[in-house]
């Protein structure tokens, strides 16, 4: 007995021949903020809508609270809200309407409503309709109407779509704050590494439909390297590699090894063999591009 939240195991979606999602087994435990990350197509929203019984899985298997989620759909589904892409909202009511549709539907507690209000920061603006909301309202709107019945997984899909960097950050402060609060598991898909970087517990990063990695992000960190500049980096790399040194696959010179002990003793070999150094300095890639080597976005795509 483990205690995930969400399990998939091979999970996979075909869409006429395109394998949309490609065995799939991700593992979200209790409490933790999920971040799922992919760019554009990766099969992100598709997922999702499995998780919620809005698609049907081509192959594989999904388990919500340890429990089969096929044989027990509904009972399951009660207990997750969610928002996926687009918020869906009735435009000519206000917001407090508009949760007041989803109370009254589910039969909620009153106080709900003012509640969520308040968590979203919208409770100022509750009698606004919402086609009069900005974007970054209409985002807190449709989180309000995810989290009104107080669900214990929720589900979330790119909420931060379209905000500026002030919205994405009120959002993150706003998500961070509901594991611990009211006792929620969180799923937040997003194709920007760095949105939930500062959130997200665990990431499991997809491609193509493919899981290439599920951890924690610390771990997706790379070691330290020492780049070299001298009078004769072709020379160096030489000289290096015949003691052993394993180099970076780069036009820099650039050694891939951080201890210390042996960058100094590189450092003396070149010095001895007549190699001027001009500088010697630790690089590291940053998780963002860590990130989007592994989904193969290097270089920016339109
Ligand atoms: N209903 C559908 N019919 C056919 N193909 C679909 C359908 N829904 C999604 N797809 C395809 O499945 C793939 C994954 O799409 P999906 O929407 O899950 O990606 P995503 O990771 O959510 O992308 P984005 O970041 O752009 O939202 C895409 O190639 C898409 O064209
Ligand atoms: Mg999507």
């Amino acid at each position: 007995m483990n205690n995930y939240i969400i399990e998939t195991e091979q999970l996979s979606k075909d869409f006429s021949g395109e394998l949309a999602v490609n065995q799939l087994s991700i593992h979200v435990r209790k409490n933790e903020i999920y971040g799922f990350l992919g760019p554009n197509g990766a099969g992100k929203s598709t997922v999702m809508k499995m998780l919620l019984g809005l698609l049907q899985p081509t192959h594989g298997s999904i388990k919500l609270f340890n429990k089969n989620f096929k044989s027990n759909q509904n009972a399951l589904l009660s207990n997750v809200g969610s928002l996926i892409e687009e918020p869906s909202y009735y435009a000519n009511l206000t917001g407090y309407e508009n949760l007041q549709i989803i109370q009254r539907l589910l039969k909620l507690p009153k106080e709900n409503i003012d509640k969520v209000l308040k968590i979203v920061k919208l409770y100022d603006q509750k009698d606004k309709l919402v086609k009069n909301y900005s974007l970054g309202m209409k985002q807190r709107l449709g989180i309000a109407l995810a989290i009104v019945k107080f669900p214990k997984l929720l589900i979330l899909d790119e909420p931060t779509n379209g905000l500026d960097p002030a919205g994405i950050q009120e959002i993150r402060e706003l998500i961070k704050s509901l594991p611990q609060k009211y006792d929620m598991t969180v799923i937040i898909s997003s194709h920007i590494l760095s949105e939930i970087e500062q959130m997200a517990t665990t990431v499991g990063i997809i491609n193509k439909g493919k899981l290439l990695f599920e951890g924690r992000l610390a771990d997706l960190e790379e070691d330290e390297k020492y780049l070299f500049e001298t009078n004769d980096d072709a020379r160096a790399k030489k000289m290096l590699i015949s003691k052993g040194f394993i180099l970076d696959d780069e036009k820099e010179l650039i050694i891939n090894d951080k201890r210390k002990a042996n960058i100094a003793f590189a450092i003396r070999l070149l010095v001895k063999n007549d190699i001027d150094i001009y500088q010697v300095r630790m690089v590291r890639k940053s998780l963002e591009d860590v990130f989007l080597d592994m989904t193969g976005r290097k270089g920016g795509v339109s």
